[in-house]
């Protein structure tokens, strides 16, 4: 039974078959219902817009059944623990749950529980496998080869699983990672490159991954005001210049504190072909967990 809890879970060459998938998927449209007999479950535990409809349009474009449950509306709020409700689950015999939890741990918990395969679409701040992949599909989309390719990771960087996976991931696969945070952003326990400010980095590197502040991670308030924030770390235009940078945010994104609403409008800027690329990484995903091929 093959779970995905992070990147690590899939070889290269299983990851580079996931990225040639996503690319028929995408560019040749209409594939046939390869999951017409599987049953999904999604259980989101953490609010969701993108992750949550991309991999439910995911599995529906290949035929498979998903059924959503609500866990404000489950017996989750009668105290049932989550390990009760996902062997009660895997007693209906799914082909896969997808869950998103604040906690780090349980996605991992439920996979060694062995009862169905587990996808995590998102747990805490250690890993969200799926986004690295699609960016990974972005980043291979725009330039082709990404060896020597450098990315300068912008924002709440210590609280993002985001960062996490694109931090294991993308230096599979020959791309230079780089961290911009101020001080309480930056995480305590890493060999990357570190700096205090996008201008120094912005002429050597080719992409800006900018992050949101996590404010539902911080126990208390880490800046009083967003805005003081947004005079050092917002991609702007003045912060690109004409530069030939490319600029991706997994989302939800704050508007003028991340990025600016210039930028999020400028070409240059792949924050929507990163959710149009995003199902179709998880329909290539789901084929190779569900199909194993
Ligand atoms: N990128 C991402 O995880 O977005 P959602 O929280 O909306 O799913």
């Amino acid at each position: 039974m093959q779970h995905l809890i992070t990147t690590d879970d899939f070889s290269i060459e299983q990851i580079n078959n996931i990225l040639q998938n996503a690319s028929k998927f995408k560019n040749y449209g209409n594939p046939p219902a390869l999951l017409r007999d599987k049953l999904l479950f999604t259980l989101f535990f953490e609010n969701s817009t993108r992750t949550r409809s991309s991999f439910e349009v995911a599995a529906k474009k290949l035929g498979a059944a998903v059924v959503h449950l609500d866990p404000t509306k489950s017996s989750t709020a009668k105290g049932e623990t989550i390990e009760d409700t996902f062997t009660n689950l895997g007693a209906m015999a799914p082909d896969g749950v997808i869950i998103r939890h604040a906690s780090n741990e349980i996605p991992q918990t439920l996979a060694n529980m062995d009862m169905a395969p587990v996808i995590n679409a998102g747990a805490g701040n250690y890993a969200h496998p799926t986004q690295a992949l699609l960016d990974l599909f972005t980043l291979q989309e725009h330039f082709g080869s990404l060896e020597g390719k450098r990315v300068a990771i912008v924002g709440d960087i210590a609280n993002s699983r985001v960062a996490s996976s694109a931090i294991s991931l993308l230096p599979r696969f020959g791309v230079e990672v780089s961290l911009v945070a101020p001080a309480p952003f930056m995480p305590a326990d890493t060999k990357l490159a570190k700096y205090g400010t996008i201008e120094d980095i912005i002429d050597e590197v080719d992409v800006i991954m900018s992050l949101r502040a996590q404010l539902e991670r911080h126990k208390t308030p880490i800046f009083e005001n967003y805005e003081t924030y947004a005079s050092h770390y917002c991609i702007t235009q003045q912060t690109l210049g004409n530069r030939d940078i490319i600029i991706m945010h997994p989302g939800p994104v704050m508007r003028n504190i991340d990025i600016s609403d210039e930028v999020l409008a400028d070409r240059r800027c792949k924050v929507l072909t990163q959710v149009t690329n995003g199902v179709f990484v998880r329909m290539a995903v789901l084929k190779m967990l569900l199909l194993d091929s």
